[in-house]
């Protein structure tokens, strides 16, 4: 039972705190992935997960065991990093054998070792060759590979597809992804790109400037983020977050008028010191349609058609941008005038500080 549990972790470098009081419960066989911009300390904490680096306070509980004070090689596990330091004048063979010599293994069972993690990994007829002989995705699945000959309780990766092109990626994750259901194994996972922790996560960790935002699903994410940075990081296009202003708030919902005047209720738990609060409406673009009637009314600046959708943007009175994600043959022009329906049960809306308002409960049913 793998699991992974983070307590209260934090860590400063001198005077700058990059990680603040971080508690996570990871299970086993999990693939969690730690998303956030650049310099939120993803890095740091997966070095803190290896041993690489000491956190200033907290505890690290690998397998109900406290390894806070173990050294790397004891912890039981492995990193894959984005550059792949192979050994460029070893063979893969050797490259992916490297630990097992290191622990002096007998060469059968390093031939055993080997032979299964290349298996895994497509690489059984690469196996006499150099790294230079290979292109970037297999050298990453050779860097892969030696760590899967370790045989570790907790997989780590700090953006291990970074170095490779755009159709390269995507064919790398789907290949963890089904790696991760292969081995069976407990994996954290590193990105700045929200796509890949998207696609590959059980659960996803969004950080920022050092704090958990949140931990959730995919999904739950998606549906409902937490905060405006949760929101504004996860879906494409980026959600829109309209200026508002609330009319009225009571347990049933939120009344608020947006920038140019549209109004809608939100169902949303507000209460009624909140009238009059600048607030912002979270709008994601393939939730609106061009309205039959009345809407929030835009105007379309440039329009991009992509064959089976048009991402449409524009700008609402007073200037606030709007994006709209419309079917392929959307009858928009650039220049024109449209008006858009919104369901308000699509919407989240963000109070001052951005945390978002509490969905309202649907009512118990009554047996
Ligand atoms: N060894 C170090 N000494 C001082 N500051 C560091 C060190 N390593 C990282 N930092 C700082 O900690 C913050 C988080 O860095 P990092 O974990 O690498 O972020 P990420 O991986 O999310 O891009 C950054 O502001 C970075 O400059
Ligand atoms: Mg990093």
């Amino acid at each position: 039972m793998a699991t992974l549990d983070l307590t209260s972790i934090s860590k400063s470098f001198g005077n700058a705190a990059v990680l603040h009081d971080i508690s996570l419960a990871i299970r086993d066989k999990e693939f969690v992935v730690f998303v956030g911009p650049s310099g939120c300390g993803k890095s740091t904490l997966l070095r803190i997960i290896a041993g690489l680096e000491a956190a200033t306070s907290g505890q690290i509980v690998i397998e109900g065991r406290d390894v806070s004070r173990e050294h790397p090689v004891e912890r039981g596990i492995a990193m894959v990093f984005q550059s792949y330091a192979l050994y460029p004048h070893l063979t893969v063979y050797e490259n992916i054998a490297f630990p097992l010599r290191v622990q002096k293994l007998a060469e059968a069972e390093v031939r055993q070792k080997v032979g299964r993690a290349a298996e895994i990994l497509q690489l059984t007829d690469k196996l006499q060759l150099k790294p230079g002989q290979l292109s970037g995705g297999q050298r990453q699945r050779v860097a892969i590979g030696r760590s899967i000959v370790r045989n570790p309780k907790v997989f780590l990766f700090d953006e291990p597809l970074s170095n490779l092109d755009a159709a390269l990626r995507g064919d790398m994750r789907v290949e963890l992804s089904q790696l991760h259901r292969s081995l069976n194994a407990t994996m954290v996972y590193v990105t700045h790109d929200q796509i890949e922790a998207m696609t590959m996560a059980d659960r996803i960790v969004v950080l920022n400037a050092g704090r958990v935002e949140q931990f959730g699903t995919p999904m739950e994410l998606y549906h409902h983020p937490a905060t405006k940075f949760v929101a504004s990081f996860i879906g494409q296009p980026n959600m829109n977050l309209v200026p508002a202003t609330v009319r009225e708030a009571t347990g049933e919902g939120v009344t608020v008028e947006l920038a140019g005047g549209h109004v809608m209720s939100v169902p949303v738990e507000g209460h009624a010191a909140m009238k009059g609060a600048k607030v912002e409406v979270g709008i994601r673009p393939e939730n609106v349609t061009l309205a039959e009637g009345a809407g929030l009314d835009i105007t379309v600046n440039v329009l991009e058609r992509l064959g089976g959708v048009s991402i449409t943007y524009g700008t609402i009175a007073g200037g606030t941008r709007f994006c709209a994600t419309l079917p392929g043959d959307a009858a928009v022009a650039e220049g024109r005038n449209i008006a858009l329906a919104v369901d308000p049960r699509d919407c989240h809306v963000f109070d001052a500080s951005g945390k978002v308002l509490r969905r309202r409960q649907a009512p118990a049913l009554v047996a």
